[in-house]
Order: C-alpha cells, then structure tokens, then sequence
C-alpha cells in the first residue's frame, strides 16, 4: 500500500484509491455506485491504518508441523462513523476486522454558521479499552471532527488511542484537526486545493451524505 505520511498525517495514495476516488468525484456517478465506492476505498484505508496494530506470536499446528503464527493483540478496536456520511465507510471497514464494536456519533454543520450541532451519540461501555477507528468521508472546515474527538474524550477515549479516516480533507480541516489533537492520526485519501465560501472541499466530490443517500 503507498501511503504519504507526515507527523500525524497519512494520504494514502496508492493507485486503486486514487483510481476508485475519480470515479466518486465525477457527478455522473449515482448513489449506487457511489456508496460501493465510498466502502472500497475505506477498506482499502483500513488496511493501511491497521498497519500498527501490535501482534504476539502463538504456537499453532499446521496438518504437517509445529510452527510459529502470529495473531493480532493488544486493545480491542471500535469503529465510530459520524453520522450521517461516515456510515458509507462503516461496511468496507467491519469486512476486514468483523468482530470491531461499532459507535455511532450524530453530528450536521448548521448551514450558516458551519458550526457543528450534535443529535446523537451512542458508543461501547468499554471505549476507553479500544482503539477506535473514527469515520467521516469530509474534512472540511474540521468543525465536525474536532466535536467527535471531544465528544469521544468527554466519555473516556484517549486521544492517542484514536485514528481519524476520511476520503478528502481540506488545508484548513487538516489544521484544524491537527492542531487541536496532535496525538490523533489522520488518514485521508486526498488533501484538496481549498474550501469555498459554503464550506464545501474544492474541488471535492459535492455533499457526501446527499450522495450517499440519494437525498440531493
Ligand atoms: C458533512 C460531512 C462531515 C461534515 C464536514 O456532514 O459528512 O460530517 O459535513 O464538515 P466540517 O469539517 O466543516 O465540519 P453534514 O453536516 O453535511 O451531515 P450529513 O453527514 O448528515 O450529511
Ligand atoms: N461536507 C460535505 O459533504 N462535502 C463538503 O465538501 C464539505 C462538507
């Protein structure tokens, strides 16, 4: 897998993703589409961002000797998609790591003000013992995720136990973000050039939860 990292910050621009990230740019592609693409390439993040989950070797038996498997280990993993766009990764994440217990966190930016309002938030008893995967495929103004990890801090989450995954960023999220939780991993699949006046990624892929639900 390629993947860019620098501090905190991973782009993960191996060529099935950028390949696979064209396609949900374009506006022809409908929501059908659209939501498979959106769970590929979060698989194909998950992938790269469970690179340093910690293994412990086992003894096991093949059908012909004794030998050495290694096993993953360390804290349990949960998942927390915001809502609503981040519930489009949620599939593409749980195929590769099954067993993960899934948060959900409710979170829409007010239209004038940006500002994120949270309706929602149902998460495992047990968060503090998890590493959690935090999903949203936007990274816009940053306002969203920042409420998400202090959300998840506010109920015990450590911030260095946390990953955050989206599909685009913006300059300005990805500094917001990082700035105010520099132990928090970002994954992205693509940095854009600029956010607009309304908030939007530029040239970025138009509203994710309307595409991925078809409610545009
Ligand atoms: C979108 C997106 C993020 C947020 C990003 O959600 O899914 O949650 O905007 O913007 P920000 O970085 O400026 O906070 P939206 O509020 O449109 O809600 P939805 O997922 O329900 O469509
Ligand atoms: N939310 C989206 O869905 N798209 C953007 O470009 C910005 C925020």
């Amino acid at each position: 897998m390629s993947a860019t990292t620098d501090s905190n910050i991973c782009i993960i621009d191996h060529p099935l993703v950028t390949h696979k990230l064209s396609f949900l740019r374009q506006k022809s592609t409908g929501s059908k589409e659209f939501r498979a693409l959106v769970e590929e390439i979060a698989a194909l993040m998950a992938y790269e961002a469970t690179r340093d989950l910690p293994t412990e070797d086992e003894t096991i038996e093949t059908p012909l000797e004794t030998t050495t498997g290694r096993f993953i280990s360390g804290k349990k993993l949960g998942i927390v998609p915001i809502l609503r766009a981040g519930l489009g990764m949620l599939e593409g994440i749980l195929k590769l790591v099954p067993n993960a217990k899934v948060g959900h966190i409710g979170l829409y930016r007010n239209e004038k003000t940006l500002e994120p309002v949270e309706y929602f938030c149902k998460l495992p008893d047990d968060l503090p013992e998890r590493d959690i995967l935090l999903l949203d495929p936007m990274l816009a103004t940053g306002g969203s995720a920042v409420a998400a990890v202090e959300a998840l801090i506010a109920r015990g989450a450590k911030p260095e136990h946390m990953k955050f995954l989206c599909l685009l960023a913006s300059p300005e999220g990805l500094k917001r973000l990082s700035e105010a939780f520099p132990m928090v991993g970002i994954y992205t699949a693509a940095v854009d050039s600029s956010l607009d006046d309304n908030g939007y990624i530029r040239p970025g892929l138009g509203d994710a939860g309307d595409r991925i639900f078809g409610t545009l």
